[in-house]
């Protein structure tokens, strides 16, 4: 097997301690992206040697399939109805546990799943950890019909609320339109800085054509943040203040 890069290794050690919080008997969401796939590996190690039995829904196709690949049964989350915990990766943490979420393009299912949770944890790297969201862009998915028209609207918002003359751009694949899962669009919002992530949030979602943003706003519980020694760091909304 390869070596792990820095960053990997940090992953690796978020997403074990998070399937170290995992009980027999729970219902599950499962996330997505690189520091997902650790988790999931993770969880099939532990569903192998300890029998677990639990209920698991993924938060895309990708995870669906890796996960099922794994031996993990993975199910509709309306016949599961309701999730004890969901653990899932995170492209920027602020310290209110904040999230931009969307990398992957699996914001609108993840914050279903997330939203649909006792309790969401997120594992990182420490890269991901900021003191404001927004360097990092923001994804917004929007329906293809007239979705130029939600860019300019989207436009029209980001001004109103100061963040004049912000790139939008909208993701592609290959040079084709990247599609959701929900063959939906993607735009990647350039912000440098969301000083107001609630009220940004509740624009965004306003304008018609936007079906979700990737701001996860008080929804998260707890950011479990591997270090390159394989160490890993516990932030805690309370600790945050939120
Ligand atoms: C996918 C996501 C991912 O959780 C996020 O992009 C983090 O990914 P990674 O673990 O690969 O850094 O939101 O939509």
């Amino acid at each position: 097997m390869s070596e792990l890069s820095p960053a990997d290794i940090a992953k690796k050690a978020a997403a074990e301690a998070a399937v170290a919080l995992i009980e027999d008997g729970m219902r599950l969401g499962l996330g997505t992206g690189s520091t997902a796939v650790f988790m999931v590996r993770a969880l099939a190690e532990r569903v192998k040697a300890e029998g677990l039995s639990l209920r698991c829904a993924a938060t895309s196709v990708a995870t669906a399939e890796l996960a099922e690949s794994l031996g993990i049964r993975i199910e509709a989350l309306d016949d599961i109805g309701w999730l004890d915990l969901t653990l899932d990766g995170a492209d920027e943490v602020d310290p209110d546990l904040n999230l931009i979420k969307g990398a992957g393009g699996a914001l609108l299912r993840e914050k279903i799943v997330a939203k649909a949770s006792d309790r969401m944890v997120v594992m990182a790297d420490g890269s991901k950890v900021v003191e404001v969201l927004g360097a990092f862009h923001l994804p917004v998915e929007v329906i293809p019909f007239g979705w130029q028209t939600t860019q300019e609207l989207i436009s029209r918002a980001l001004d109103e609320i100061g963040l004049t003359q912000r790139p939008i751009l909208l993701r592609k694949r290959d040079d084709e339109p990247y599609r959701t899962d929900e063959q939906n669009l993607i735009l990647d919002l350039s912000l440098e800085e969301i000083p107001e992530p609630d009220r940004l949030a509740q624009r965004l979602n306003a304008i018609p054509g936007v079906v979700e943003n990737g701001l996860f706003l008080h929804i998260c519980d707890l950011a479990l943040i591997g270090r390159p020694d394989g160490t890993v760091a516990e932030l805690t909304a309370e600790e945050a203040g939120a």
